[in-house]
């Protein structure tokens, strides 16, 4: 066995500049690249999941997760050579990874460490109000607080992360906070030894001087980062800018994806390869898919497996494909040039016999009904403003009575994609454009293209409390494309 180091990361604060090396190991016998299970560092032991170092666990306590997080300024070499001033969970970007399992307990004890207030907001996952991170509970520069909550039977999946303080979340994110969650289900019904990989998409711009470049207060680029939402034209899987991942002939892996950009939209493909589609935001479909291409809107998940049916020795790119969601007349000028994300290399060795068969059937997802739905809200979405207005925090928008099912009706009244955001419940959608969806599906996430429209059913369950629904391009929330939903 061979132990390669890569990627230092240059830890700010003090005189004290340590090195966190990540170890991967390469197996001599099977040549795949796999990640060590422990990891030692200056500190202690890390653990890393999926391809991520992951939130160490404090409890020994079956049932319970015991983790610190940290948000605070950092100095980070990001860009090749480059020192960047960011802002990072536990000292890196992308955040550790929390894992969990259905019926946990999670405590999260946090550190605001930043020179400004924050929140972490745990996008999709259902729980009490008070502890998910909403603009209502901001943790002041300086503070801690402790979120608690418990994780939800039938809701293993992926989710993520990042802060969500009322205006300045494109911001933050854009600085570097954002991680990964994954939710592991006791009775996971696919093969528990396929390799894992959790892919968190990012991208950025950066000065000359490795700075991250925010367009300046009144310029035409601010104009177009209001309008567009803030895209960068460097493109990060996880720490990296296109890495070379190892896979074997004939290997399948379990990829899980989490859209973490403030507003870039990915069509994920790969040349000659198709990918079996087998979740979404809240977890597992029912049945798996055959696709060509997956499409990720803002901070949107999705779970596939990647099937490894090329030569030894080939080499593919796993590509985002142009998507027009822009304004006419605001398209960036290599919208329409796909974009490399990550490279898979073959290994030399001979294909492997796989006998892994996808299950027909992963899980039963609960069918809620439509006629048990006692209203319809429609919200419409223009630019800066849903239903013609812009979010206050004072104002109650909707209101509805806990465990009411409901039917929320998006339309998108304009030439832009809005993708439509809600917290605290998973829903379904139902159809879009008044045409059925195929397959029953958690979400929380539903991008509505120009001119059209989106139906969902929801259940308002366990929790009461003010839960906001938004675009989740970060600019137009950040600009008051949000309401308040009020579940009493
Ligand atoms: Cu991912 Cu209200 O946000
Ligand atoms: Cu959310
Ligand atoms: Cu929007």
């Amino acid at each position: 066995m061979k132990m390669l180091f890569h990627c230092f990361l240059i830890t700010s604060g003090a005189a004290l500049i340590f090195l966190l090396p990540s170890l991967m190991i390469l197996d001599e016998e099977t040549n795949v690249v796999s990640y060590l299970e422990e990891v030692s560092s200056t500190k202690s032991k890390e653990r890393k999941v999926a391809g991520h170092l992951v939130l160490e666990n404090q409890s020994s306590e079956p049932g319970i997760v015991e983790v610190d997080l940290r948000a605070g300024p950092e100095k980070l070499s990001i860009v090749q050579g480059k020192v960047t001033d960011v802002y990072a969970y536990n000292g890196r970007i992308p955040g550790p990874v929390l894992e969990v399992s259905e019926g946990d307990s999670v405590i999260i004890h946090f550190q605001n460490d930043l020179p400004e207030n924050t929140t972490v907001h745990w996008h999709g996952l259902h729980l009490p109000f008070e502890m998910d991170g909403s603009p209502f509970h901001l943790v002041e520069a300086g503070e801690s607080f402790t979120y608690s909550f418990r994780i939800q039977k039938g809701t293993a999946g992926t989710y993520w992360y990042h802060p969500h303080p009322h205006g300045r979340t494109a911001w933050q994110v854009g600085k570097g906070l954002f991680g990964g969650i994954i939710v592991r289900d006791p009775n996971n019904p696919l093969c528990d030894t396929l390799p894992e990989r959790l892919l968190v998409l990012s991208d950025n711009r950066f000065k000359e001087d490795g700075q991250i470049d925010f367009a300046v207060p009144g310029s035409k680029q601010q104009q177009i980062d209001e309008m567009n939402g803030r895209e960068g034209d460097i493109l990060f899987v996880n720490e990296e800018i296109n890495p070379t991942w190892s896979i074997r002939s004939g290997e399948v892996q379990r990829w899980r994806v989490v859209n973490a950009s403030g507003a870039r939209i990915y069509r994920l493909a790969m040349k000659g390869h198709t990918f079996t589609h087998i979740g979404s935001d809240g977890g597992l479909f029912e049945h798996p898919e055959r696709v060509e291409e997956i499409m990720l809107t803002n901070g949107e998940r999705a779970e596939f497996l990647v099937h490894a049916t090329c030569a030894p020795g080939t080499e593919v790119t796993l590509q985002s494909l142009p998507y027009d969601r822009y304004m006419p007349m605001m398209k960036p000028d290599n919208w329409d040039e796909p974009l490399d994300l990550l490279t898979l290399r073959y290994t030399d060795e001979p294909a492997m016999i796989q006998t892994y068969q996808v299950p027909e059937k992963l899980r039963k997802v609960p069918v809620l009904k439509e006629e048990d739905a006692t209203e319809t809200r429609i919200m419409r979405m223009s630019n800066g403003k849903i239903n013609s207005k812009v979010m206050d925090m004072k104002r109650m928008d909707e209101s509805a009575v806990l465990g009411a099912t409901e039917i929320w009706e998006i339309r998108n009244t304009v030439g832009m994609d809005h993708p439509f955001h809600l917290h605290g419940f998973q829903f379904q959608v139902i159809d879009r454009n008044g045409e059925a969806v195929t397959q029953r599906k958690w979400e929380d996430v539903v991008n509505v293209p120009p001119f059209e429209k989106a139906r969902l059913i929801v259940r308002y369950e366990r929790y009461k409390g003010k839960w906001m629904y938004h675009c989740h391009i970060l600019d137009h929330e950040d600009l008051g494309m949000m309401g308040i939903l009020e579940v009493r």
